[in-house]
């Protein structure tokens, strides 16, 4: 599906379920998330120490950093970790395109813990989602 014409400078993301948004070169997932208001986890506050903002790139791979060694470190504690994943405070934005997201169980779970205002609100879902997902396998 087409996202439609990104900005200059920017390359447009879309949180699969919770909507896009255009984010400048240099911004990170995590960053466009906590912008957009979609509920990504980052308990360390992004400082690559932890695996609460984990995503899965589902299209526009190579328009993200480079994944370095230590956020492979830290990936290799994560839980569901899939071709895709990278942790959305490592992975910025380096050229313009349109990049697809989903946020991790883990990481919506984490958000809701963060902001207990807001729990039960995205967790269902995203449950729901996967159960979707296995079905198709
Ligand atoms: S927020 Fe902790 S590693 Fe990204």
């Amino acid at each position: 599906m087409l996202i439609g014409p990104t900005l200059s400078g920017m390359a447009r993301i879309r949180f699969a379920g919770f909507g896009d948004i255009d984010a400048p070169i240099g911004t990170s997932i995590l960053e466009a998330a906590l912008k957009l208001g979609a509920p990504e986890g980052s308990a360390c506050g992004g400082v690559c120490a932890c695996s609460t903002c984990h995503v899965y790139v589902t299209k526009g791979a190579d328009l993200l950093s480079e994944q370095e060694d230590d956020e492979a470190d830290i990936l290799d504690k994560a839980f569901d970790v899939r071709a895709g994943s990278r942790l959305g405070c490592q992975a910025i934005v380096r050229k313009e395109g349109e990049i697809e997201v989903e946020i991790s169980l883990e990481s919506i779970e984490t958000y809701e813990n963060e902001h207990p205002q807001e729990r039960g609100k995205y967790v269902p879902y995203a449950k729901l989602r996967g159960s979707a997902e296995r079905r198709a396998h």
